[in-house]
């Protein structure tokens, strides 16, 4: 179905949406990140506003264009990603992490170029937690007054339900959406699982803006006020 065909379920509503990695600088030319392509969070930023939302897409480093009347944030931290979320949903009624955030950061960033030293030793790597930006908003006063509806996403590599379902609840969020395996990267298409507090639905294998529109859908169903 075209976009202008689309039900307005989100119409007056401002969205925010998380996508793709995070890279965390060990040097002014290295780092580690993942291969998160950042596709199903764009295939959301672009569902949401298809349904009449303000949306706000931040981004970590992907290759994609954004999508047509979406306001995209650009990123590369997770720091600096938790920055700019705390901001953007101030004023949201709902927020989308679907970004593959790094868990860990390098310690420290040297400011020049790590060399080697000649010794023929590897430097020694020391990491430090990044913080989980999905729990932070989370645990926001708007989020907690039931007044910013949070989701997650996982990727597991095994015992999916058992997973999807314990994170949402350490995370404090109503949905949780798993990536039902294998775990693949890149690929358009997708199936997913929504894990609530009523139990778990599949959303079956489709192209993932077919499967962003539904989850906008359950999403909106879900969402206080919302006409069942
Ligand atoms: N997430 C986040 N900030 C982090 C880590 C994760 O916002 N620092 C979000 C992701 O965007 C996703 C959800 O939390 O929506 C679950 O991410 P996942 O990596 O599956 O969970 P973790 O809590 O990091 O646990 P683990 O990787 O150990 O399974
Ligand atoms: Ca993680």
């Amino acid at each position: 179905i075209v976009a202008q065909f689309q039900p307005k379920v989100l119409a007056g509503r401002r969205v925010v949406v998380t996508a793709g990695p995070t890279f965390e600088a060990m040097d002014p030319i290295r780092g580690i990140t993942n291969h998160s392509s950042g596709k199903m969070g764009f295939a959301i930023a672009r569902a949401a506003r298809e349904a009449g939302a303000e949306v706000t897409l931040v981004a970590g480093p992907v290759h994609l264009p954004t999508p047509r009347g979406v306001v995209r944030v650009d990123v590369l931290s997770a720091q600096q990603m938790l920055q700019a979320c705390l901001q953007a949903t101030q004023n949201a009624s709902i927020f989308i992490a679907t970004a593959a955030v790094a868990d860990w950061r390098p310690a420290s960033r040297s400011e020049h170029k790590i060399k080697k030293d000649g010794s023929g030793q590897a430097p020694m790597l020391h990491f430090v937690e990044n913080p989980d930006i999905l729990l932070t908003v989370a645990q926001s006063e708007r989020a907690r007054a039931g007044r910013l509806f949070c989701v997650g996403f996982a990727a597991e590599s095994e015992n999916l339900v058992a997973h999807a379902r314990a994170k949402r609840e350490r995370k404090g969020i109503p949905l949780l959406v798993g990536n039902i395996g294998p775990l693949t990267f890149g690929q358009d298409d997708n199936s997913l699982l929504l894990v609530d507090a009523q139990g778990e639905r599949e959303l079956p294998r489709a192209p993932k803006l077919a499967l962003a529109r539904d989850l906008v859908a359950e999403i909106a169903q879900r969402l206080p006020g919302a006409v069942a």
